[in-house]
């Protein structure tokens, strides 16, 4: 089965290359998309510090709609442009906040959160679904995270059926 060893995280580069290890472990031949979401979220939300919400929503009937996630209850309907998702499918590029009380329109679905990145899955020019990452601290998510994690999101995205 899947190795669920806590990963350390003093290193950020071999904390994500053990990441990105995993992530591409747990897709391996499998293109359940649904699937494939559940235990990336699984995996950011039980080894990244300082987090407290990490899931997906996916793109459908022009909006955002909640998809596998691990954190707090959220909101589940989120209209293009509206908040750093809304932003982000708008824009089809990570939105980077270091705090979200500075981001105009952004909906604070758990209060702790103080930052957050959101990175967009795209299959051939298309959004198919979005990442998200809140943290319950400031300028949480550097260069290296939003590197890694676009590189975990497009491999979801591509390895996956849409
Ligand atoms: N804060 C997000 C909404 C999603 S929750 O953080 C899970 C936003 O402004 O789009």
């Amino acid at each position: 089965m899947f190795n669920h060893d806590h990963i350390d995280s003093n290193d950020k580069v071999a904390f994500y290359d053990e990441i990105l290890m995993r992530v591409k472990g747990v897709l391996y031949e499998e293109p359940d998309a649904i699937a494939n979401m559940a235990n990336v979220a699984s995996i950011l939300f039980n080894n990244m510090e300082n987090i407290n919400w990490a899931g997906f929503y996916r793109f459908t009937d022009a909006q955002l709609v909640l998809g596998p996630f691990q954190g707090q209850s959220a909101c589940i309907r989120i209209p293009v442009g509206r908040g750093v998702c809304g932003k982000t499918a708008e824009t089809m590029e990570t939105q980077r906040v270091d705090d979200v009380h500075q981001f105009e329109g952004h909906i604070p679905c758990d209060a702790a959160s103080m930052s957050e990145i959101v990175i967009p899955l795209v299959v051939d020019g298309q959004l198919v679904a979005i990442l998200d990452i809140d943290s319950p601290i400031l300028n949480r998510f550097d260069d290296v995270d939003q590197k890694y994690l676009e590189e975990i999101a497009h491999s979801v995205a591509t390895g996956s059926a849409w």
